[in-house]
């Protein structure tokens, strides 16, 4: 085992001030019974017909009826075998895999370290992922089940000192400097593929040499759209004029728009670059401060060295120091870093359209995008979470009201100009009375323009620094928001929060917090003989809109399901009361199914992995409010007590939470999408084995994984992040 692994998804750069929200108050309002107790007529039917939509995963509004919901599957038990386990009747199938040749000329990937040209093929550490139709005729089909595009993100890399190992034939140089031909691989699996997908009788496979086919890299032009644009933050060496950028990386979770075009969320952006010891002094400006909001002190080492591959430009863009004489930035590179951290839009039908970064929905560690059911006339929301320790959840809300007739638009990025580029951007506050509220971040609202922590210009500004604008406005820090999604069913926002090593009853430091309504829990578990303290675990919150809908400024909330492992306290810790055959910890990916109502979570886990590789869960879960108040009570050093109210939903049962699915070794499961039929689910293993040490990296026999060349795919044993297909052996809808 390694011990110098960093953590890329365990950031906490947030010691800001502000209260974990009203930690200090915890203040016993009466719960609002009114508020709480109202239940939909919608979310009562869940398991009794439901109107969902049946349009692959966008509510074009369009709505059928589907048949009673059941999980009619055996639940899947814990495991650490090295292979993808999914019950009975069912069938995985690997198949797209890191290097699989994208276009008809690249060779077949031979994985062991000499595969080059990866600007053809598949990239590495396949995240979040979505579908998107193709008729026979390869036109756009929202109906199409049996040929498509996969539209997948490539995160990172598996990676010890600075070299992703599998990637280099002797695992690499982990040494700076990095030679050039090992930084271009590196670049190059980052980023987002296309990849056309067709079904042949009962077998899936991905399309070599479509004319669909393509990437984007961590070097690929992409436009700057929203308040940003043009704007004195993002004038570069590259695009002075500030519209322009190269590159998206750390592309984690997803989303599809209601006007059919792709977005992926730009997450562990900040850890790519570097910055010079001396970098505060020479800079003498507020950007400082940006810049340690968003993680890079000035010293900071980059993630792989890629500053160090040559004297070229696409080299010199990963060091973000001031070095130029220019007072706006144009000779260097010091406002790159504005440049990454946002939600990207792409047409993934058409390779020739600029993707474009959609500054509006704010900077921060995206992870999905999950729009709120369109509703002719009225705005739409984007949901979505900033996955570091003690960060915040965020929606935007778009200026234009939906058009029903933009559910066929034939120019998506012109669409998403209208919805994604104006409107305002908002910020969660959980008050402990299991109420909430919508702050806006906006240059008109006075908490933000006059905010003594950073002197925001304007607008622009306000998005770059979204951060920042939310600790102005007091948002609740939370337990790593990851993925969102929402329930087709009524409209209900769920978010996986998936741990926080930093929630403690006797918080130290400016980074550990104390236990409130909306993260309640800090404790102990044990895995093997060490302890692991805070919100091991993780949970997953969920958000009922006022009145309002999407436009709603406040909302009312519970907790949908607390992970914990079966036998641990229930009084404290496992408050769901899950059982074997449901407990997990760490959700991560969070999908709903509009074929089935299912809701789909998926694990990125280290605390449980004594016990289980990561894992998927199907559930069908109910709506806030259906379960009860809870009041956990800790007793700090000094002797005095600290109760936290909370709101557990009802306890999920046998037949509305059980695990479907766990992976191979040293891997998270992530990614979800489906064919609007229900009857195909694609999912990604991401990293398998990577827990391998670079030392071990001329004996297949010290891999901790050789999946998917264990499950008899593609050439080599090097572990290979993947896509899978789930298809049930009946032919029947995936999960009932
Ligand atoms: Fe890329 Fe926070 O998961
Ligand atoms: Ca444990
Ligand atoms: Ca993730």
């Amino acid at each position: 085992m390694k011990t110098d692994r960093i953590d890329f998804n365990d950031e906490n750069s947030n010691t800001s001030t502000n209260p974990s929200f009203d930690a200090v108050l915890q203040v016993r309002l009466a719960r609002r019974s009114v508020l709480r107790g109202g239940v939909g007529a919608v979310g009562a039917a869940m398991l009794g017909g439901v109107g969902l939509s049946a349009c692959g995963g966008s509510g074009t509004g369009v709505t059928t009826t589907t048949t009673a919901v059941l999980l009619g599957f055996a639940a899947v038990s814990k495991s650490l075998a090295d292979t993808v386990t999914v019950p009975a009747g069912y069938t995985a199938s690997v198949i797209y895999a890191l290097g699989d040749p994208l276009t008809a000329g690249t060779t077949a990937y031979k994985n062991d370290g000499s595969d080059t040209d990866f600007e053809n093929r598949a990239g590495d550490h396949h995240d979040g992922m979505e579908w998107f139709g193709l008729d026979a005729d390869g036109k756009a089909s929202r109906s199409a089940v049996d040929r498509g595009l996969l539209a997948v993100n490539h995160e990172a890399t598996t990676d010890e000192k600075l070299s992703s190992h599998f990637l280099h034939t002797n695992g690499g140089t982990s040494t700076l400097p990095r030679p050039a031909s090992e930084v271009d691989k590196e670049t190059a699996i980052h980023g987002v593929s296309v990849v056309e997908v067709r079904k042949t009788g009962s077998k899936w496979a991905t399309v070599q040499g479509s004319a669909f086919n393509f990437r984007l890299t961590a070097l690929s032009d992409i436009e700057i759209a929203g308040p940003a644009r043009g704007n004195a933050l993002m004038v570069t060496k590259y695009a002075t004029a500030g519209t322009t950028t190269r590159g998206t990386i750390n592309n984690c979770g997803t989303g599809k728009t209601p006007w059919g075009s792709f977005v992926t969320g730009e997450e562990n952006w900040a850890g790519y670059f570097t910055r010079s010891a001396t970098d505060d002094t020479a800079r003498a400006d507020k950007s400082v401060t940006s810049l340690k909001r968003y993680g890079r002190s000035q010293g900071a080492a980059s993630r792989h060295g890629w500053e160090t591959g040559g004297t070229e430009d696409k080299y010199a863009r990963w060091d973000i120091s001031k070095t130029g004489t220019s007072a706006d930035g144009s000779d260097d590179y010091r406002n790159e870093l504005n440049t990454m951290g946002y939600i990207v839009e792409m047409d993934p039908y058409n390779k020739t359209r600029s993707a474009k970064k959609r500054t509006a929905l704010g900077r921060y560690a995206h992870e999905s995008g999950a729009f709120s059911l369109p509703v002719a006339g009225k705005p739409l929301a984007v949901y979505m979470g900033d996955d570091s320790r003690n960060e915040y959840i965020y929606k935007f809300v778009s200026a234009a009201n939906w058009d029903a007739a933009d559910a066929n638009s034939t120019d998506v990025m012109a669409t998403g100009d209208k919805y994604l580029d104006s409107g305002k951007l908002y910020v969660a506050k959980f008050n402990s009375d299991g109420s909430g509220q919508w702050l806006e971040l906006s240059f008109s609202n006075p908490t933000v323009a006059g905010y003594t922590g950073y002197a925001f210009a304007d607008q622009a500004d306000v998005s770059v620094n979204s951060r920042l604008a939310a600790d102005a406005v007091g948002a609740t820090k939370m337990d790593r928001p990851e993925w969102c999604s929402v329930n087709p069913a009524n409209g209900e926002v769920y978010f996986a929060l998936t741990n926080n090593s930093n929630r403690r009853v006797n918080p130290t430091g400016s980074s550990q917090l104390a236990p409130d309504s909306a993260n309640p829990r800090a404790y102990t578990d044990m895995k093997g003989t060490s302890k692991q303290e805070g919100n091991p675990n993780g949970h997953i919150i969920r958000v009922k809109e006022g009145s309002a809908g999407a436009a709603a400024t406040t909302f009312t909330w519970d907790l949908y399901a607390l992970g914990a492992q079966s036998d641990a306290d229930g009084s404290k810790v496992n408050l769901s009361n899950l059982t074997a055959d449901q407990d997990f910890s760490s959700p991560d990916g969070l999908v709903f199914s509009p074929a089935t109502g299912i809701m789909w979570i998926q694990t990125d886990d280290g605390a449980y992995t004594d016990v289980t590789n990561c894992m998927m869960l199907a559930a069908l879960p109910g709506k806030v409010g259906d379960g009860a108040k809870k009041t956990l009570s800790y007793t700090r050093t000094d002797g005095s007590t600290l109760a936290v109210d909370t709101y557990v939903g009802k306890a999920p049962t046998d037949e509305t939470l059980k695990r479907f699915l766990v992976g191979p070794k040293a891997c998270e499961i992530t990614g979800l999408c489906e064919t609007p039929d229900g009857k195909a689910v694609f999912i990604n293993i991401q990293h398998p084995g990577e827990t391998t040490a670079m030392a071990d990296i001329a004996d297949p026999s010290k891999y901790t994984s050789q999946w998917p060349s264990s499950a008899g795919y593609g050439a080599g044993k090097r572990p290979r992040s993947a896509t899978i297909v789930i298809t049930k052996n009946d032919g029947g809808k995936i999960g009932t």
